[in-house]
């Protein structure tokens, strides 16, 4: 779609083409440098190893628009590493974060006038995809790679205003099991997860809070987002033991709680039996996509449990803010978090 054709305060989060891609290929034990192509299909084995065994993964990200107009990047460096880190989960090889984050930075700036205005408080959605195209037919990591990045304009998360949403705890469906790769981005989490968050919205939810596989006791994560509970008026978040993503907003969040909130923060496990007592008295989620999502209710079987009148915590709402404040530069970034992008 031609950038002039977009309305900007009208977007969701719909696959839009943009302009240009990035590509690079890994062969014969070596990455070459990459170039920016114009956005398109390649050609691909159907014996692929991420056809047939999906050694894929991803990353999402995105570029913002300042009020005086710079585009900025929220932590990279953090993509980067968590990137690295599933490719060595996956056996595929590894690269250079300052590539990396050289790479997005290209795609971004072709892609400048897709970026949504500072006003319509959407962003460019940045997706690196990393995937194994060699051919392979026993069970094994491929030989060839392809590395891509495509971006997407989207809307804001909550275009109608900071609204909480209701949750569902199930005991039918687990997300990932202790040993596997639960904390890595991996494509093959996600396909499983379309099936409950189909059945989840049937009824009325947003998303399924999921459990940990071996208890079905402690929340592990939402659907695409981390977890966390204000309780006793401290924060806490489920801890991470390689199930659960480790998500960068998740640390930004704690980190904000910390120093600039002065409250406490635990990482430690949450039965959701918890989140029905009076000393839980505000739950969210957080996420790249999400942002900072309050929650409204949780309903376990027949138990549901509202939270401040299904509206957004004091302590949610706070942290909203300063994330959302940082992110846009509408405060002073002092951790550090931002980059910014210059042509
Ligand atoms: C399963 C899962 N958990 C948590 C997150 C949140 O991670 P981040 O804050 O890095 O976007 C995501 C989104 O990337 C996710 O897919």
């Amino acid at each position: 779609m031609k950038e002039q054709d977009i309305d900007f305060y009208s977007l969701g989060f719909e696959f839009i083409e943009t302009k240009t891609m990035f590509i690079a290929e890994y062969k014969n034990g070596k990455w070459e440098d990459g170039k920016l192509v114009p956005f398109g299909p390649f050609e691909i084995s159907p014996g692929a190893c991420v056809l047939n065994y999906g050694q894929g993964i991803f990353e999402g990200m995105k570029a913002l628009k300042t009020k005086d107009g710079k585009i900025v990047l929220f932590r990279p460096e953090e993509n980067a590493k968590r990137m690295n880190k599933s490719a060595e989960r996956l056996l595929m090889p590894s690269f250079d974060n300052t590539w990396f984050i050289k790479a997005v930075k290209e795609v971004v700036l072709a892609n400048q006038e897709y970026i949504p205005p500072y006003e319509s408080g959407g962003a460019l959605y940045i997706r690196p995809l990393y995937i194994g195209t060699g051919p392979i037919l026993g069970v094994a990591p491929a030989t060839e790679y392809k590395f891509i990045i495509f971006t997407v304009p989207v809307g804001p998360y909550f275009p109608e205003g900071f609204k909480a949403i209701d949750l569902e705890i199930s005991k039918k469906y687990t997300r990932a099991a202790p040993g596997g790769t639960g904390s890595t981005k991996t494509i093959c989490n996600y396909a499983g997860t379309m099936k409950p968050a189909k059945e989840t919205k049937e009824k009325g939810y947003a998303q399924i809070i999921y459990l940990d596989a071996s208890n079905m006791e402690y929340i592990d994560e939402v659907g695409t987002a981390n977890f966390f509970a204000v309780i006793d008026g401290k924060i806490v978040t489920p801890k991470l033991k390689g199930t659960i993503l480790p998500g960068i907003t998740r640390k930004s969040v704690l980190e904000l709680a910390s120093k600039k909130l002065h409250l406490e923060v635990f990482e430690r496990d949450i039965s959701y039996k918890e989140l029905f007592e009076n000393s839980c008295t505000e739950a969210f989620c957080s996420g790249t996509a999400a942002v900072i999502t309050p929650i409204g209710s949780v309903t376990f079987e027949i138990n549901k449990r509202i939270f401040n009148n299904g509206e957004p915590g004091e302590i949610t709402s706070k942290l909203y803010e300063l994330l959302t404040e940082i992110q846009r530069l509408d405060i002073n970034d002092e951790f550090d978090w931002i980059v910014k992008i210059e042509s």
